[in-house]
């Protein structure tokens, strides 16, 4: 049997997609057998992080509806890495689930692991997921909303299925987000997969779709072997080996533009647009 693993998280654009490939990615160069399911349907862009988007032709459920065979839909990343594309065109409101679990029925038993994208908050994507994974990463940045709905989200699954976090995009010692002790402190650490930074490197490669074709991530690819070892033998590294991976991660560099930054950005841009409007229509 496969381990079906869903990858979720409350609040959107956390970095679920990048870290199922970086995952996916890591899992399948230590030698496991990995398929990576896109299951954001409708809103579908795990195909451009992997960047194979031109060799996809079909889709999970062109396959569930028999409109191909499964070496038709399913596209080769590299060795031992398999991905298969959701649909842009249905949302886990107009899908059939009983078409979708003739899938993951056909994939079970075919690979060590299996990872699914899943879509942000809760909805349908989240009841069949928690209804047919066997276990569940959260993924969570270090602002408190993040928490909010990361919490929600736990509330929601808990004691349906297993549920693992991983913290994402974490920067040191600035002070307008939660360090990593604040979120050590929030979550029971037994469920911790790992913490890691947000870099450069991390966010250049996955918009430019290019975890495949490279091999040296950075701090990132080292955060990302050591969550990828905890994921399979469940274990916990201590706190300190977070701290100093994200305190290297300084050295090099911080992208401006990340989610945790796009609220403060997109305050920024209202404030603006609130001014100038007023501005407009000022009587001088
Ligand atoms: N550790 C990281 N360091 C730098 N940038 C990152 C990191 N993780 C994710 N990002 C960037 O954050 C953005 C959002 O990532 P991603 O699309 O993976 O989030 P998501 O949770 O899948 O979003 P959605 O909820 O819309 O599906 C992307 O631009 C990605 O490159
Ligand atoms: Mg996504």
């Amino acid at each position: 049997m496969s381990r079906l693993t869903a990858i979720m998280s409350g609040k959107g654009g956390v970095g679920k997609t990048t870290l199922t490939a970086a995952l996916g990615i890591t899992l399948a160069r230590m030698g496991k057998k990995v398929l990576l399911l896109d299951g954001d349907l409708g809103l579908c862009n795990l195909d451009l992080i992997l960047g194979v988007s031109d060799r996809v032709r079909f889709n999970m459920y062109d396959m569930a509806l028999g409109k191909c065979f499964s070496d038709e839909v399913i596209v080769p990343v590299e060795t031992n890495l398999d991905f298969m594309a959701g649909s842009s065109e249905y949302t886990w409101d107009t899908v059939f689930e009983g078409a979708v679990d003739t899938v993951l029925e056909d994939m079970d038993g075919q690979y060590d692991y299996i990872l699914l994208d899943c879509p942000a908050g809760l909805g349908r994507g989240i009841t069949y997921a928690e209804t047919h994974a066997n276990d569940a990463i959260i993924v969570q940045v270090p602002t408190r909303s993040s928490e909010r709905d990361a919490h929600r989200l736990k509330k929601e699954l808990s004691g349906k299925i297993p549920i693992w976090i991983i913290g994402n995009e974490f920067v040191w010692n600035d002070e307008q987000f939660l360090s990593p002790s604040d979120f050590v402190r929030s979550v029971d650490v037994r469920d911790l997969l790992g913490i890691v930074p947000r870099t450069v490197k991390a966010g250049t490669l996955s918009n430019q779709g290019k975890f495949g074709t490279n091999s040296d991530w950075g701090i990132f690819g080292e955060a990302m072997r050591i969550v990828a070892k905890n994921y399979v033998h469940f274990r916990f590294y201590p706190q300190s080996t977070w701290n100093k991976l994200i305190q290297q991660a300084r050295t090099e560099g911080i992208p401006a533009d990340s989610s945790v930054n796009k609220k403060k950005q997109q305050e920024k841009e209202s404030l603006l647009a609130r001014m100038v409007y007023k501005w407009g229509r000022r009587r001088w």
